[in-house]
């Protein structure tokens, strides 16, 4: 099957939501409210693989932040609203979110999304040099793919992934420089 990358909509919502479902355990799921936000706020970071008939195969929610030497632990909290953080004249691309239906896992759309989602948004803004991200050490697929377009672990955030099973995880954080 083949799915077109294209920028969200407000009419990509419900399938949005059914894919963050999709992806997370419900202690760590974001709102519809936080979707809401960054569909408003920045659009330019929200992308979607589309089927037909409206049917969305995966998602993938940027930020454009400051770029800054290290990184500030704060900047990171789930559910923030992308209005108070997002700036067009940011250097730095945060991705704070990426699901693919289960359907189509393991068959290379999680790689071709994030590579070429990333790939659009550093050809349309030339002020950024730079990707920040965050990911759960568990969630194994998603630490391949960002080893693989070439992210380097810059250091943690303890405490911030709950489990489920009563254990919080460290967040590792990845960067990588746009050369
Ligand atoms: C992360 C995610 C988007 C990857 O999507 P995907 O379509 O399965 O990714 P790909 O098919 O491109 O596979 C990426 C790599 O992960 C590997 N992989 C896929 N599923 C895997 C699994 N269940 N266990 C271990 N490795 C897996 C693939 O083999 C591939 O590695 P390789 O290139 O070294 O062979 C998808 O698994 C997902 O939605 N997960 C739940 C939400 C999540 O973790 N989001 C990321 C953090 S925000």
């Amino acid at each position: 099957m083949t799915f077109n990358l294209r920028r969200a909509v407000t009419a990509d919502m419900a399938e949005i939501m059914r894919l963050e479902r999709a992806g997370f355990a419900p202690a760590i799921q974001e709102t519809e409210q936080t979707f809401a936000e960054r569909l408003a706020a920045a659009p330019e970071g929200c992308w979607v693989l589309a089927g037909e008939a409206g049917r969305l195969y995966g998602y993938l929610c940027a930020e454009f932040w400051p770029l800054e030497p290290g990184f500030n632990p704060n900047r990171f909290a789930r559910d923030h609203a992308a209005g108070e953080t997002h700036s067009l004249d940011g250097e730095e691309i945060y991705i704070s979110s990426m699901v693919v239906d289960p359907v189509t896992r393991g068959t290379g759309w999680g790689r071709r999304l994030f590579s070429v989602a990333l790939a659009e948004m550093f050809a349309r803004h030339l002020r950024l040099r730079s990707a920040i991200l965050i990911v759960n050490p568990e969630w194994t697929a998603a630490r391949r793919i960002y080893s693989a377009e070439g992210f380097a672990e810059i250091g943690e955030i303890e405490g911030y992934f709950a489990a489920g099973d009563g254990r919080q995880l460290s967040a590792i954080v990845m960067r990588r420089p746009q050369t």
